[in-house]
């Protein structure tokens, strides 16, 4: 699809990158140090406008105090994670829960269902509560719509998330084990039909068995386009 100014960067398992048309900067689930598949060019950012975390696990947000401290850009996420952060010195979070939608100038940012957990590792290793796991439904200036899934199962209710948003763009982890395996991911492209589906968190951990090819495979015939990223590379 055309994307009329819109750049996203797959920083490797769920960390992306979107530049919109706006110049705005906006990192979905940070997680780049850490992350054996984020290229070491990424590994520091700068000029983020806004940073948006589905939910507590540390590979989605690894990273998300650093950036945050390193640039001032706000934290979006449930209200529990936006605790958190701010407790851990984050001065700008914006704590929120499904079904909301907050703006910043002309692009706003809905918070949608996921079918996961959320608990937070604290240095210890004990777990704190991170609230419930969401999805992001990303409206930019040119009314591009980007959904996120976070980390999630297929359910049901994607179907709603197509009748409400109808998302241009879907990312979907497609990894397995922890989420969606390239057979839910499948009948997931069937229930949000979006033009464009960029699959993510695979291949990280040996855990993440799931490919892109046996996901291009099952969704043969969807007139999904499927755009398989390489870490650091752009969609555009
Ligand atoms: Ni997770
Ligand atoms: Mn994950």
């Amino acid at each position: 699809m055309r994307l009329e100014g819109t750049r996203l960067t797959w920083l490797g398992h769920a960390t992306f990158l979107v530049e919109t048309p706006g110049n705005q900067r906006i990192v979905i689930d940070p997680w780049l140090k850490g992350n054996p598949s984020c290229p070491p060019a990424f590994h520091q950012l700068s000029q983020v406008n806004l940073i948006l975390v589905t939910h507590g696990h540390f590979d989605h947000m690894g990273s998300a105090h650093e950036v945050a401290l390193a640039t001032g850009a706000p934290v979006v996420s449930n209200f529990e994670i936006a605790t958190y952060l701010q407790q851990l010195g984050v001065a700008s979070t914006v704590g929120m829960n499904k079904g909301g939608t907050v703006s910043f100038g002309e692009i706003q940012v809905t918070m949608v269902r996921a079918d996961h957990s959320s608990g937070i590792t604290r240095e210890d290793g004990s777990i704190a509560y991170g609230g419930e796991p969401a999805g992001f439904v990303i409206t930019l200036e040119n009314g591009i719509t980007v959904y996120h899934a976070g980390d999630t199962n297929v359910f049901s209710d994607m179907a709603l998330i197509r009748e409400l948003y109808s998302p241009d763009i879907a990312l979907l982890p497609i990894g397995g084990h922890f989420t969606m395996s390239p057979k839910e991911a499948a009948y997931a492209v069937r229930l949000l039909q979006p033009k464009t589906v960029i699959p993510m968190h695979y291949g990280t951990f040996d855990a993440l068995t799931g490919s892109p090819e046996a996901f291009l495979d099952l969704v043969k015939g969807e007139e999904t386009e499927v755009v398989v990223l390489k870490p650091g590379e752009v969609y555009q």
